[in-house]
């Protein structure tokens, strides 16, 4: 069926916001556990809670074969000396692969190999794709000093599991190095 209402959705470049689309919104007490120096984040806290990211999910249809699509929108800044960071996560079913898409700002995507941790840092910003393979959580940060926005697409049954890194977190984490973003082993810091 060729629904013209499913066909062709507008998104707000700048906010990430959709028509009709389910926005989840994430603030800064949402990332509890995220964050390496947690007194930072702590005291971050004390001082407010601020909107870190927005996602609003696009699903049109769930069928075998369909996509889904989410616009992110993640706000700059640091705690610590970690950038602004989604929670992250795997895919429920693990073989689904990610496409993202960047539309404005200055992100890096952080990847890890569930199976073998190995980890990555990838540029995600205007005129680039990020592919992301199946079995590889991941993790987007807003490197610069406006809001990053950004599209990704997955399988329609890909599903998100939070659970997995919530427990034991990315290996690596990012932080800001002579102006640069960094990765570092966690144990390392
Ligand atoms: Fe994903």
């Amino acid at each position: 069926m060729l629904n013209p209402e499913i066909i062709l959705t507008h998104y707000n470049p700048v906010t990430g916001e959709m028509h009709g689309a389910t926005m989840v919104k994430r603030h800064l007490s949402d990332l509890r556990g995220c964050f390496a120096d947690t007194a930072a984040y702590e005291s971050a806290l004390k001082a407010g809670n601020p909107l870190l990211y927005s996602v609003g999910a696009v699903e049109p249809a769930s069928g075998e074969g369909d996509l889904h699509y989410g616009v992110g929108m993640l706000m700059p800044g640091k705690i610590g000396g970690e950038y602004f960071m989604t929670k992250g996560h795997l895919h429920s079913w693990r073989p689904a692969a990610e496409f993202y898409f960047g539309l404005t700002g200055d992100g890096v995507m952080l990847l890890e190999d569930e199976a073998t941790g190995e980890s990555r840092i990838v540029p995600l910003k205007p005129n680039g794709v990020v592919y992301v393979p199946g079995h590889t959580a991941h993790r987007t940060m807003n490197v610069g000093t406006t809001p990053l926005t950004y599209i990704g697409v997955y399988p329609a049954k890909a599903g998100h599991d939070y659970s997995t890194i919530a427990k034991t977190n990315f290996r690596c984490v990012v932080v800001e190095r002579a102006g640069q973003p960094v990765m570092i082993e966690r144990n390392n810091l």
